[in-house]
């Protein structure tokens, strides 16, 4: 299995390490050539400024695109049309009529396309994943989250929803099964050029509720969720990954071993190209969470619901 790595910055620098660990890091290309040499040379791999000259002088089978969010489409594009799988970090596109294209063009070249939504591979959400799938404490009924830090600077391209709230939109679709009907939200800006907070809302079926509090404002980072079920309340850090099931008069910590969820995210991807197992995140459901951040920010702009008619 050869994978190479297009975008080696702030978040890529960390697939290039896990690549390289797993044994599949092929070639590395960044459009800053200090970038492209500097991790093409720590891996002593190959190392390209431009996509096109590493497609035309590689074999690989996967490519790992970890740019910012407007360039994916043009990215994944070239990559799939040269019949490779592609994992591209989320928000898969900006726009989600690129995301269904480059959906239908995976499918077209029988390739596989999926996208970084990270959460569904951190071992606190597998565990409530599983506890709500065998109804350990009854029907999952409400989700909260926070996820606020300060402002990340080199982020000029997307506001905070597609950036941030989008990892939440997904773990919010994945724990309750089914994808929301209808969005509200509000957001603003004070320090960024796009919206650096929003609170959002979504709909299921049966008056189910998912709240999304997003912020770049908050000084420290907070990274919790709440999962409101009939018989308990369960509370959980995505950082410490830990876990509390509150019940009416006790409070249960189950044991979880600490793990990296990008290791496991990517050893998923390269499992699923073995046809060893499914692709967890389907391109499907990366295109109807753009979808949903289409409809907060249109919503938050309108001040009005957004009702959605998601796949
Ligand atoms: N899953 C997560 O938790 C998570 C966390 C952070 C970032 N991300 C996502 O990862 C992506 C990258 O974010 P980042 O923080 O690493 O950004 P970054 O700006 O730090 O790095 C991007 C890198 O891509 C390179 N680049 C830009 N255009 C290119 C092109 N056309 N061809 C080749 N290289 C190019 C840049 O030179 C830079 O080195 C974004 O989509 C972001 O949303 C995901």
């Amino acid at each position: 299995m050869k994978i190479v790595q297009i975008g080696t910055g702030g978040w890529g620098k960390h697939h290039t390490r896990v690549l390289s660990q797993l044994g599949v890091l092929a070639a590395v290309c960044d459009s800053d050539v200090e970038r492209s040499k500097e991790y093409g040379e720590k891996y002593s791999v190959n190392h390209y400024e431009s996509l096109d000259d590493l497609i035309s002088s590689e074999e690989f089978d996967a490519a790992f695109v970890v740019t910012p969010t407007i360039t994916h489409t043009d990215i994944a594009t070239k990559l799939i049309e040269a019949k490779k799988h592609v994992f591209v970090e989320k928000p898969m596109t900006y726009d989600s009529l690129e995301g269904e294209k480059l959906r239908e063009l995976a499918q077209k070249n029988n390739v596989l396309l999926t996208c970084g939504y990270i959460e569904r591979f951190n071992p606190a959400v597998d565990i409530v994943k599983n506890y709500v799938k065998e109804k350990k404490f009854g029907e999952l009924i409400m989700l909260e989250f926070h996820r606020e830090n300060r402002m990340p600077l080199h982020i000029k391209d997307v506001g905070i929803i597609y950036d941030t709230s989008v990892h939440d939109i997904d773990t919010a679709n994945w724990l309750f099964d089914e994808m929301p009907k209808v969005v509200f939200a509000r957001s603003g800006k004070i320090h960024h050029e796009h919206e650096d907070f929003a609170s959002i809302m979504l709909g299921y079926g049966n008056n189910k509720t998912a709240i999304i509090f997003s912020n770049w404002i908050t000084p420290k980072k907070v990274r919790t969720f709440s999962a409101v079920c009939t018989d308990a309340v369960i509370v959980s850090d995505f950082i410490s990954q830990e876990i509390k099931v509150g019940k009416k008069d006790e409070t249960e910590i189950p044991r979880n071993e600490q793990q990296e969820p990008l290791l496991l995210e990517i050893q998923s991807f390269i499992g699923a190209i073995r046809g060893k197992n499914n692709l967890i995140v389907e391109s499907q459901q990366a295109v109807n969470v753009t979808k949903i951040a289409e409809a907060a920010l249109l919503s938050s702009q309108k001040g009005v619901p957004i009702y959605l008619d998601l796949k």
